[in-house]
């Protein structure tokens, strides 16, 4: 049996989501709308409102840092999301430690697992998010893997993985 509902909100199903910070400047923000849209070019989109300061930022700068942390700093993640840099300076709150910063001054998080270096090519707005898409310049991968990724289904609840397979395609013919 299926509960239907006509909105997102009133719906509280959990669809878990990567979460990654965006780092705009010295602007951290958790998102988790966001999707390749292009291999070759490799291109990546993310959904951010407009209400929220990086909105701004965004169309400013035109670039950013996408990193992806881990499952363990679900707890920075869920502070620099309940605060806005226009009135706090979340990068050093967040006391993460920067390894590097890119030529538009976006800084690289020392605990991602990877992170992409993004430069706004287009915009598409339909709803209350803004899709920036972008060229992603370099991705930078560190040589320290953590086996828990970050997922976000809303309302506060964070999740990683339990189980990893892996299908070895050559044994799918009949299947
Ligand atoms: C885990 C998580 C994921 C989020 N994903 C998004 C997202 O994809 N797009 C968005 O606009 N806001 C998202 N938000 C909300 C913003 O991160 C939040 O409004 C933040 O305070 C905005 O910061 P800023 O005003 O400094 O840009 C998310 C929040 C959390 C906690």
């Amino acid at each position: 049996m299926f509960n239907t509902y006509d909105t997102l909100e009133q719906a509280t199903h959990a669809q878990q989501r990567v979460t990654a910070l965006l780092a705009c400047g010295n602007n951290l923000m958790p998102v988790s709308w966001h999707m390749p849209v292009s291999k070759s070019p490799f291109r990546y989109a993310v959904a951010v409102r407009e209400e929220n300061y990086t909105h701004q930022l965004l169309e400013q700068n035109g670039s950013f840092m996408l990193n992806f942390l881990p499952f363990e700093y679900y707890e920075v993640v869920a502070l620099m999301g309940n605060i806005h840099g226009d009135k706090e300076d979340k990068l050093a709150l967040s006391q993460l430690e920067i390894e590097k910063k890119d030529r538009h001054a976006n800084p690289l998080l020392s605990a991602s697992d990877f992170v992409y270096e993004c430069v706004v090519c287009d915009t598409y707005k339909n709803g209350d998010h803004t899709i920036f898409i972008t060229d992603v310049k370099a991705i930078h991968v560190n040589e320290k893997q953590s086996e828990k990724p970050m997922f976000f289904s809303g309302r506060g609840r964070y999740a990683t993985i339990a189980e990893t397979v892996c299908v070895n395609k050559k044994n799918l013919q009949g299947v």
